[in-house]
């Protein structure tokens, strides 16, 4: 059974992103699972926390379900066509120590997704994203994108996936990222 994780990089209650991974989960091929994950309840990094107090219990059981996933899946949105700071924020408290990356990120397959309101759907954010997984390690599945543009019509008020060519094209990268994901395993 090969089985992935999914982490939204939003914080908003009807998220794209979230709704992305929602829709994901319930177009897994046969013999894998999926977990939807979010940043919630992980605080800016602080190294003087971090010295005086260790890590966030949330980020310590982020980390370990990550540990325990095949493959990783990173929904991000866009930000000022970067990064959205909050979700790189838990990235970076999960690099920490920095002798734990190895069992969490190190050689883990991932793949990293998008959708945005705009016509790029998370384009520039996703390509930022690189730099970062090969800096921990990580094993990028690229023969898959999933760029979700225009958003805002193809997601219902609470933020589920109400269109089905964009259901299509999600079912078809997580059938190619899972196998990827399992071989590795
Ligand atoms: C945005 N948004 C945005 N979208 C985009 O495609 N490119 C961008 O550069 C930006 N920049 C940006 C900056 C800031 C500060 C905000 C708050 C928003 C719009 C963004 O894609 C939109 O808010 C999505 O709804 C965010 O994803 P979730 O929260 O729906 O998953």
């Amino acid at each position: 059974m090969t089985h992935i994780l999914g982490l939204s990089g939003s914080l908003r209650q009807n998220s794209f992103n979230t709704g992305l991974l929602r829709a994901a989960e319930k177009q897994m091929p046969e013999g894998t699972t999926m977990e939807v994950h979010t940043i919630a309840g992980i605080p800016l990094y602080n190294a003087d926390e971090e010295a005086a107090h260790g890590l966030p219990p949330a980020v310590v059981a982020l980390k370990d379900a990550i540990a325990r996933a095949d493959g990783l899946l990173l929904a991000t949105p866009e930000y000022n066509n970067g990064i959205p700071g909050v979700f790189k924020n838990a990235i970076d408290w999960m690099s920490r120590p920095a002798d734990d990356i190895g069992r969490v990120f190190g050689n883990r397959p991932v793949a990293v997704i998008g959708a945005s309101p705009g016509g790029f759907g998370t384009l520039l954010a996703q390509d930022a994203w690189l730099s970062v997984l090969r800096t921990l390690g990580t094993r990028p599945w690229f023969e898959g994108r999933l760029l979700v543009s225009r958003a805002s019509g193809l997601f219902d008020a609470e933020g589920r996936l109400s269109d089905e060519a964009t259901r299509e094209r999600i079912g078809k990268f997580m059938t190619g990222f899972a196998a990827f994901a399992g071989l590795q395993g």
